[in-house]
């Protein structure tokens, strides 16, 4: 077990485009296990590479519902539609939450750390928990997409991202 330091805005590797993952080899799988536990132990939802000081193309996502763990190595939204507005946060931006607009449901194109291609759909705050992560891998931070800051006492509970 790992828990790894959380890079925290501003920093340099939070902005740029991460590479794309080529090696699936045991090194990828450890990476996300630390990525995981780095990511509950801090209460978060979600975790992407960059946060972790790596500059490639791997996210880790669990809303605590019953699909559990989610591994993205470079995931590319394929289809998105609606729209929906809600509070978010970011392990990287701590006590720092906003509202942010996104697509209400997305299709996702990505590889488990085996390798294999899969395709994943998901709507509402599992949407919205993916799209965070996948702009992170973009150097897209959610300051960018905010649209109201909110204060912290509005927010009981609130995990980040
Ligand atoms: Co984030």
């Amino acid at each position: 077990m790992a828990i790894l330091t959380i890079v925290k805005h501003p920093a340099e590797i939070l902005e740029k485009e991460c590479k794309q993952v080529t090696q699936f080899d045991k090194n990828l799988k450890q990476l996300l296990k630390d990525m995981y536990e780095t990511m509950v132990a801090a209460d978060g939802v979600g975790l992407a590479a960059p946060q972790i000081g790596v500059d490639q193309q791997i996210a880790v996502v669990d809303i605590g519902d019953e699909r559990g763990r989610i591994n993205l190595i470079n995931p590319i939204i394929i289809e998105k539609s609606g729209e929906q507005t809600d509070i978010e946060g970011c392990l990287s931006f701590p006590r720092l939450y906003g509202t942010v607009s996104r697509p209400y449901y997305v299709k996702v194109q990505a590889q488990n750390m085996k390798g294999k291609t899969f395709i994943i759909e998901a709507e509402d705050y599992l949407a919205r928990a993916i799209q965070h992560e996948i702009d992170h891998l973009h150097g897209v931070l959610f300051t960018s997409k905010v649209l109201k800051y909110i204060d912290e006492e509005e927010l009981e509970g609130y995990e980040e991202q």
